[in-house]
């Protein structure tokens, strides 16, 4: 969703050109979040003022602004020391459109200039008493009222620092946010801050830091405002409180170095072409640079708060996230899948010995083994993991394996007991339904076990162990490597369970087998690309696609659905073959799109049934079967051959001619791959 890049550059020179280039850049790095309108904060040439440019659609645009506004003259001059933000905005209240687009100001003179990821729940209370002081809005969204709030409280309290005049206005708001603000008034300052969204601080020096930690800084007085004195109530018409004026307390100095630049981002992949040191700031950090150096400061005192933020070494390596040769991020991800396995298979799987040993849930295996259920618990193509995995959780563990779609878990208050062992699985970690049934999970007392691919996300760091899918970056907003990936975490997880159960050793082993043949296996499924896209010829101008089959290959099925709809904009749907005869056979006829999964594991016959009930409606499907399967094969002229590999592992080899499928449809309808409408990688509100 929302992106957010800001940049603080303290005596390293750089002209605003620069800057402005630097803040694009990182919007680009940012734009397969998903958005729909753009824009950029800078100082004017005289320092006097802020200037902004906003853009409704592509960052591209917001480039031919900028270049069009802001070339040559005082623009290329060098200033030591400036401070610049930028912003990608998913709307939420409001249509895209250059007014609702980031960063949005204070008042007219930009004052203060904000931009915001997340929602802001108590906005219109806000609003109401900020309108009672004679602030007008210009714009239909929740941020705004941040800009305005911060500029009243910078009116009524005029010795209060940025840093804590964000932090005053921090409390008055609700909802899920990160915000990074600029100020005329505090030139080369930046103050940033997060809760339930994402941000982290990059931080790029000439010399190796002095220090891993950033220590964190309290205010003196912690008083919360209480309900009566405070603005969310209502909002009726008062003066809003301000807790005291306080000097940080700390024994710790705050990081402080000469020539530095700072980077405020919502997600490393914006960082890492600058540098490879960052923090991710928790929730209620206030994050402020001031004179060049960074301070972490806390809104709220608890106890089991750490001293100090650790300086992260993001092991991402800039070529991760440059598309290479190929057209497309989501083409490129699904082209890595034989090497994004080997990696979330590296160091934990022993093929010579047979063992497996997943660190990060390894000491709790035992109480894993003891709990009453495993719950797995995502949304969209995670919770299709699940349901892909959930049949070998059952063989494996032998424990009860529910599969919940995350909202829908929360509608149902689901009841939840302390020895239930909860999975939450996230490509990106930030997923807020996810986040939330998580939350849920942990206050009744469960086992929280994360599975995500962002190391640093909130589901990391909230879960009480887990394993990190090391699928690496994935920027496509359709998931693809990352599916595989969960997929074979799970696999290794329902290993693990099984290790010391002798009746299960054969099965063990054959899975074993077939996971040190996978990537091999993958790269001949990549062979049928060209295949892949002749079919997609013949489909692309339909508006229906059903996708069938049962067992193993049911979750491709819904996946492969998914993929299709989400890139193509097409109508699909992943059919349950055995539900055929109870309603979807009605259909089938002879120019309804099908494409059947019929493989020989032990529904095999089954799945011929169904195949045979289509073909007999006049209906032509595309088969996935096995290589060299005559019999399969003969009941249509169009289908794709894959390796055979263990039942288990069918989904793995099953869902990449989806993936290619659902891409080369998109490609032929001009649509956008990378980033397709009204949906955003990372979903961070309900
Ligand atoms: C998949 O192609 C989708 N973009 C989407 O369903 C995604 O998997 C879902 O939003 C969950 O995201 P997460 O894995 O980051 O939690």
């Amino acid at each position: 969703m929302c992106g957010i890049f800001a940049y603080l550059n303290y005596l390293t020179p750089k002209s605003r050109q620069e800057v402005l280039d630097l803040l694009v850049t990182g919007l680009k790095r940012l734009e397969y979040r998903g958005y729909d309108s753009t824009g950029v904060a800078i100082d004017s040439p005289d320092n006097e003022n802020i200037v902004m440019v906003k853009r409704t659609g592509k960052v591209k645009v917001l480039e031919e602004a900028i270049q069009e506004h802001f070339s040559g003259g005082e623009y290329s001059k060098p200033v030591l020391t400036h401070v610049g933000i930028a912003h990608t905005r998913w709307a939420t209240h409001g249509v895209p459109c250059e007014r609702n687009s980031h960063p949005h100001r204070s008042d007219d003179g930009n004052g203060f200039v904000v931009v915001h990821n997340g929602i802001i729940t108590n906005y219109n209370d806000v609003k109401t008493f900020l309108a009672k002081r004679g602030y007008e809005f210009e714009s239909d969204t929740d941020t705004e009222v941040f800009a305005k709030l911060v500029h009243h409280l910078w009116k009524t309290h005029p010795t209060y620092s940025f840093r804590e005049l964000v932090e005053q206005a921090i409390l008055q708001v609700e909802g899920a946010f990160a915000i990074a603000v600029k100020s005329k008034y505090f030139p080369g300052e930046c103050v940033a801050s997060r809760r339930s969204s994402p941000l982290l601080v990059g931080i790029k020096t000439k010399t190796r830091l002095a220090t891993d930690h950033i220590p964190i800084l309290y205010g003196k007085d912690e008083k919360k405002l209480s309900p009566d004195q405070d603005i969310r109530p209502h909002g009726q018409s008062r003066e809003l409180p301000v807790l005291p004026r306080s000097e940080s307390t700390s024994e710790f100095m705050p990081l402080e170095e000469k020539e530095v630049e700072y980077f405020f981002a919502s997600d490393a992949s914006a960082v890492i072409e600058h540098t490879n040191r960052v923090i991710y700031l928790e929730d209620d950090d206030v994050a402020a640079v001031r004179d060049g150096t960074l301070s972490i400061h806390r809104l709220k005192k608890s106890l089991d708060d750490p001293h100090a933020r650790e300086i992260t070494t993001l092991k991402m390596e800039i070529q991760q996230i440059m598309k290479g040769n190929y057209d497309y991020f989501m083409q490129k991800e699904i082209f890595e899948q034989p090497d994004s396995v080997v990696n979330t298979m590296r160091g934990r799987v022993r093929f010579d010995g047979n063992a497996i040993v997943l660190g990060g849930i390894k000491d709790y295996i035992p109480e894993i083994k003891r709990c009453r259920r495993l719950m797995l618990i995502g949304c969209g193509t995670s919770y299709h993991s699940a349901v892909a995995t959930r049949q070998l959780l059952e063989e494996l563990t032998e424990l009860p394996v529910m599969v919940e779609l995350a909202s829908d878990f929360l509608d149902r208050n689901t009841p939840i007991f302390r020895d239930d062992v909860c999975f939450f699985i996230s490509q990106s970690g930030e997923t807020a339904d996810t986040l939330m049934a998580l939350r849920y999970c942990k206050q009744r007392g469960a086992l929280i076990v994360g599975i995500t691919n962002t190391v640093g996300s909130s589901i990391c760091r909230e879960s009480h162990c887990g394993v990190h899918i090391n699928a690496g970056p994935e920027i496509g907003v359709a998931s693809t490597k990352a599916y595989t990936s969960q997929f074979i975490s799970l696999v290794m997880f329902a290993l693990v369970m099984s290790e010391d159960r002798l009746s299960l050793q054969q099965r063990r082993l054959e899975i074993l087998q077939a996971l040190s043949n996978l990537a091999d296996q993958i790269r001949a499924v990549l062979q049928l690309d060209s295949k892949v896209q002749e079919l997609a010829k013949d489909l692309y101008q339909h508006k229906s696609l059903l996708i069938m089959g049962r067992g193993y290959n049911f979750a491709t099925c819904l996946e492969g659905a998914l993929k299709v709809k989400e890139l193509t904009y097409m109508h699909s749907e992943g059919i349950m073959a055995g539900e055929l005869k109870h309603g979807p056979l009605a259909l089938v006829d002879d120019s309804m799109p099908v494409l059947m999964i019929v493989l020989r594991d032990p529904v095999y016959v089954k799945c011929m049934n169904a195949l045979q009930q289509v073909t007999s409606r006049k209906g032509c499907p595309i088969i996935i079967c096995e290589e060299g399967d005559e019999e399969t094969k003969a009941f249509s002229s169009r289908h794709l051959e894959i390796p055979r590999t263990v039942d288990c592992l069918q989904g793995i080899l099953t869902v990449i001619p989806m993936q290619l499928l659902s891409y080369h449809i998109a490609v032929l309808r001009g649509c956008d791959v990378d980033c397709p409408r009204n949906l955003a990688k990372s979903v961070t509100v309900e």
